[in-house]
């Protein structure tokens, strides 16, 4: 695979920990159940917790809309959560927020289980990409509109073990 770097694993680590805190001070006094989404934020995730400083129940879910690079824009949630969510404040830990489809679909399903509040937390976010209106409440570093592997994101399944994230071809 071709990639050309772009966030060290160093400053990846530095945002983690930074998110980390403000996750712990937000929800200071509080348990807060990690709603990590697979596959691609399971690397951050689990960086992520380690980090954390209040209690966490961690959880997953898992939701499809993509084939390749491209989203066809239909998301449906392929596995869900088996941990209570009404009256939890669930934080939704996601690798990147690109078109907001998934984050959304995620959202709206975790809302309808009447937690005590939902946050959504990404690594990355693309906001150039962006076709439904969502925002993170917690977001590592923004990032132009290329496709990135690295750090738990893939492309194609190849690619999620590198400890940095690049940009998927050669320089230009
Ligand atoms: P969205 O629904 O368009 O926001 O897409 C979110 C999902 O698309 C993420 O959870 C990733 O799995 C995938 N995705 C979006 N952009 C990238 C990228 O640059 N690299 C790898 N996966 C990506
Ligand atoms: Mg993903």
């Amino acid at each position: 695979m071709n990639v050309t770097p772009l966030i060290s694993a160093e400053t990846i680590q530095r945002r983690v920990a930074e998110l980390a805190d403000a996750l712990s001070r937000r929800y200071a006094d509080r348990e807060v159940v990690l709603l990590v989404v697979l596959k691609g934020a399971f690397v951050f995730a689990a960086d992520l917790m380690r980090r954390m400083t209040i209690p966490v129940v961690v959880d997953f879910v898992r939701a499809r809309s993509y084939a390749g690079m491209e989203s066809n824009g239909v998301v449906a949630l392929t596995f869900t959560p088996d941990t209570p969510l009404e009256g939890r404040d669930v934080v939704i830990v996601e690798d990147i927020l690109d078109t907001g489809r998934t984050s959304y679909a995620i959202r709206e399903w975790v809302r309808a289980k009447q937690p005590a509040s939902v946050a959504l937390c990404v690594l990355l976010d693309k906001p150039a990409r962006r076709h439904v209106e969502i925002e993170a409440d917690f977001a590592g570093l923004v990032i132009d509109d290329r496709f990135v592997v690295g750090y738990g994101l893939d492309y194609e399944q190849q690619g999620r073990q590198f400890p940095d994230i690049g940009v998927l071809g050669g320089m230009e």
